[in-house]
C-alpha cells in the first residue's frame, strides 16, 4: 500500500457542548478520488473546515505528507488546494484578476500556468469579464481553477458540483478523475448527490452524526455474507423452474418464477452450481444477471435514510 497523503487521525470538534465529529479516522491516498458521503448536517463542511485549518480542532489532528495542520499549518497548507461551499472570489474583479491575485499569495505561479488552467476549466472566453456577472457554474470552475494554482498534491471540495448543470458535472467528474490519474493528485469530494459519487469516486467514506461508518471501494460489497438475487434468462421457462425448486428445497434459498426469468435469492458462491444444475438439465440460458446493491442502497442501510439531528 502507498502512503497517505492525508491522514485524518482521531479528530474531534465540539460546537459549545455539541459533539459534532468524533473520533474521525481515514486516510486518503495520491492518485485517487475519495468520496466523502453523508447525510446533510454529519459534519462533511466541518471536517473539510478542519483541515483547510478555517476552525479549530478539538482534538486529534490531520496530517499533510505527513505534516500536522495542528502544529505546522503554513507547511501542511502548501500541498492543499480547497474549496468550501463557495469559492471566496471578488465579485468586482474579473476572473483573471482574482486569479492573480490569489496566485500573488504563492509561489512560482506563473501566467502560463493561470492561462492553463483557464483552459482547463473551460472558462477562456469569459475570464476577463467580471466575476459578478458569472453563473454558479462559472464561480464553481473559477474556484477550481483558483484551488489548483499553486500545484496542490490534495484537492478537498465540498459539494462541488452544486450549481452545475448535467453536462458541467459530466465535464467536472472527468476532469477530476483525470487530474487524479495522470497528475496523481488526490481529489476529496463531499457530497450526498450518490448517484453521482459512484461515478466520480474510487472509493469512499461514509459519515453520519461526526462519525465514520463505513469505508470502501465503489462497486465493492460483501459478497461472502449477504444474500443476493439472481436474475437468469432461460428456456424452457417451466422445466427452470421445476430444477431450481427441487435444488432449493431444504436450503435457504428461494426461487420465484416469472414468465421469461427466475429471481434466485442464494449466496454468491452459489451462482456457478446453479448455472450448472440448470445447464444439465437441458435448460439453455440466455443471461445471468445479478441485482448489485447500488451506493444508495447501501447509504440508506447504514445512515438510515438522513434524519437530522
Ligand atoms: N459554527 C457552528 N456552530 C454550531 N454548530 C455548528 C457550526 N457549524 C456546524 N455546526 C453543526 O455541526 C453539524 C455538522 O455540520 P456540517 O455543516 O459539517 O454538516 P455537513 O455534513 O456539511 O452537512 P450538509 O450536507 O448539509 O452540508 C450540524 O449539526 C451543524 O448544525
Ligand atoms: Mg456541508
Amino acid at each position: 500500500m502507498q502512503t497517505p497523503i492525508v491522514q485524518f487521525q482521531n479528530l474531534y470538534k465540539n460546537f459549545g457542548k455539541k459533539q459534532v465529529i468524533k473520533d474521525l479516522s481515514f486516510d486518503v491516498y495520491p492518485g485517487e478520488v475519495f468520496g466523502f458521503l453523508g447525510p446533510n448536517g454529519a459534519g462533511k463542511t466541518t471536517t473539510i473546515r478542519m483541515m483547510l485549518g478555517l476552525i479549530k480542532m478539538t482534538a486529534g489532528d490531520v496530517l499533510v505528507e505527513g505534516i500536522s495542520v495542528n502544529s505546522d499549518f503554513e507547511k501542511a497548507i502548501t500541498h492543499v488546494g480547497g474549496i468550501v461551499e463557495n469559492p471566496e472570489l471578488y465579485q468586482f474583479m474579473t476572473g483573471y484578476n482574482n486569479l492573480k491575485l490569489y496566485a500573488r499569495m504563492h509561489e512560482g505561479v506563473t501566467d502560463e500556468r493561470i492561462m492553463a488552467l483557464v483552459k482547463q476549466v473551460g472558462l477562456e472566453h469569459r475570464i476577463n469579464d467580471k466575476v459578478k456577472t458569472y453563473s454558479l457554474g462559472m464561480r464553481q470552475r473559477l474556484g477550481l481553477a483558483q484551488a489548483l494554482l499553486h500545484d496542490p498534491k490534495i484537492i478537498v471540495l465540498d459539494e462541488p458540483t452544486n450549481g452545475l448543470d448535467p453536462a458541467g458535472i459530466k465535464e467536472f467528474r472527468n476532469y477530476l478523475r483525470n487530474l487524479a490519474a495522470t497528475e496523481n493528485v488526490a481529489v476529496m469530494v463531499s457530497s450526498h448527490i450518490l448517484s453521482e459519487m459512484e461515478l466520480m469516486c474510487d472509493r469512499y467514506g461514509i459519515i453520519q452524526n461526526g462519525e465514520l461508518v463505513d469505508v470502501r471501494m465503489v462497486g465493492q460489497q460483501d459478497l461472502s455474507s449477504e444474500s443476493i438475487k439472481i436474475i437468469i434468462a432461460a428456456k424452457p421457462m417451466a422445466k427452470a423452474g421445476e430444477i431450481m425448486s427441487a435444488m432449493a428445497e431444504g436450503t435457504s434459498m428461494k426461487v420465484q418464477v416469472n414468465s421469461t426469468t427466475l429471481e434466485i435469492m442464494a449466496h454468491h458462491e452459489q451462482v456457478p452450481g446453479i448455472i450448472k444444475t440448470l445447464v444439465n438439465g437441458d435448460v439453455a440460458i440466455y443471461e445471468v444477471k445479478l441485482d448489485q446493491k447500488t451506493l444508495e442502497d447501501h447509504f440508506i442501510e447504514l445512515t438510515g435514510g438522513g434524519e437530522i439531528e
